[in-house]
């Protein structure tokens, strides 16, 4: 992704190769910042309302100070004109600003978007199943383990990236204790048998992503039931088929898990009708 235009609050555009934030800033100190990944299409960013919600709910369980959301709006849309971009990436950052010091930083930035995406998706991706080392249901009593925040504290989500390369696959999803499925490093986790849909509950404490809840409207138009629940890692493994949701990946087919083929090996029909829905959400 290459960045094209960069909005900050109470600035507006500014040049995206200069600096923006202090050295003390604790977005950069501590990892205390929060942050959405937005899909643009067609130069309208996608659900920006959910987005918006989110991360000002997310600001909200760092500590940060209340997000002004129109001003988002703004740093969004200047950013989103001066790119020239139609189809891209479109990210916000709220960060609490210099320690010591109450002076949050709003950012709007706006990027290309991957180039292989279509590419990955026609493929389909090997996943591994990764430890979170939690108990199932810990982060629904445990405000302070930031279930379901998008805090910009997502080296743990990067590590994972990279030991599933390592081994030799694309992605990976997180099991707590019980080898119950959670959510991947950037996306939420599907998988179907038969006309019936399942993906791991809120509950859990994964992201409420944006695109989890957009596949969940189009669901029963679509012919199928889906289902919300505390699944173990066989149930994923047995499916017939398994994808993955997120902005800006949307839909991609899950083919292998573990280096064990998924369902027949090959992307699923529900992938590929959920990815149309999505695109007709996003796009109509
Ligand atoms: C941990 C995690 N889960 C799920 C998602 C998918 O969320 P969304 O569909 O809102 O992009 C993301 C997106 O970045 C994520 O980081």
């Amino acid at each position: 992704m290459t960045l094209l235009a960069l909005a900050v609050g109470g600035r507006g555009l500014v040049d995206p190769g200069k600096p923006v934030l202090h050295a003390d800033d604790e977005a950069f100190l501590r990892g205390r910042a929060a942050f959405e990944t937005i899909r643009v299409y067609g130069g309208r960013p996608f659900r920006l309302d959910d987005h918006l919600e989110r991360l000002a709910a997310s600001a909200e369980r760092l500590g940060l100070p209340q997000v002004d959301l129109v001003a988002f709006r703004g740093i969004a849309r200047e950013a989103l004109d001066a790119s020239g971009e139609r189809d891209a990436v479109l990210r916000l950052y709220v960060t609490p600003g210099r320690e010591g010091g109450s002076y949050p930083t709003a950012l709007a930035m706006v990027s290309t978007l991957p180039h292989d995406l279509d590419e990955r998706r026609a493929r389909g991706l090997r996943m591994i199943s990764v430890q979170l080392g939690i108990e199932p249901g810990v982060r629904a009593d445990a405000p302070w383990l930031l279930g379901g925040v998008k805090s910009t504290s997502y080296a743990v989500n990067m590590a994972v990236e990279l030991e599933a390369q390592r081994r030799n696959a694309d992605d990976a999803v997180f099991l707590a204790n019980g080898r119950i499925v959670l959510e991947g490093p950037v996306t939420n986790v599907w998988w179907r048998r038969g006309r019936d849909l399942f993906t791991p509950a809120l509950e859990l404490g994964i992201l409420a992503g944006v695109t989890r809840a957009t596949l969940l409207e189009s669901v029963a138009e679509l012919g199928y039931r889906a289902h919300e629940g505390m699944y173990p890692v066989e149930e994923l493994a047995g499916a017939e088929e398994a994808f993955t949701s997120s902005s800006i990946r949307e839909v991609m087919p899950v083919v292998e898990l573990d280096g064990a083929p998924l369902g027949d090996g090959r992307p699923g029909t529900a992938a590929a009708e959920l990815q149309g829905a999505l695109r007709r959400a996003a796009t109509g």
